[in-house]
């Protein structure tokens, strides 16, 4: 089984952004922790960060027939781009959301998720740890 995981913009400054809301580890620690639980898992993984919304949507169509799972966190995308739910929609790969926030109890326009609209399950506000477990929910699930 092979898992791709997709950060949106932004997700790059970990540990630097607003560390009261997505805390104080860097992007390279999460992605050492994808790593470790892909290893638990006996999964592979591929992990794909972009600030572009165009290079996102390019990696999901170029998913099909590659991966038997995503999980994405679309960060600001996540209450923007139709374009992101759609290319999720045509690759039809078992898609899970991730927010390391509780979006639900912030700002108002962040309670709208297009991309989530094409996934099978969301964990938001448990920061790190969604990640851990939206990559366990596909292997039981999953391809
Ligand atoms: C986020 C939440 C989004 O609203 C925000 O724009 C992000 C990160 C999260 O992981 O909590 O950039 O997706």
């Amino acid at each position: 089984m092979k898992l791709l995981i997709i950060n949106g913009p932004n997700l790059n400054m970990l540990g630097v952004r607003e560390p009261d809301i997505y805390g104080t580890g860097s992007y390279r620690e999460l992605c050492g922790l994808i790593e470790r639980t892909a290893r638990e898992l006996e999964v592979e993984v591929e992990i794909f960060q972009s600030n572009h919304e165009g290079a996102i949507v390019d990696c999901i169509q170029q998913a099909l027939g590659r991966v038997d799972g995503i999980v994405i966190n679309p960060a600001a995308y996540t209450h923007t781009s139709v374009a992101i739910l759609d290319a999720l929609k045509a690759v039809a790969i078992p898609a899970v959301e991730v927010h390391l926030s509780d979006v639900d109890a912030r700002e108002p326009f962040r309670r709208l998720s297009y991309a989530g609209m094409a996934c099978q399950a969301r964990y938001a506000g448990l920061g790190v740890q969604g990640y851990v477990e939206a990559m366990g929910y596909l292997k039981r699930h999953g391809g």
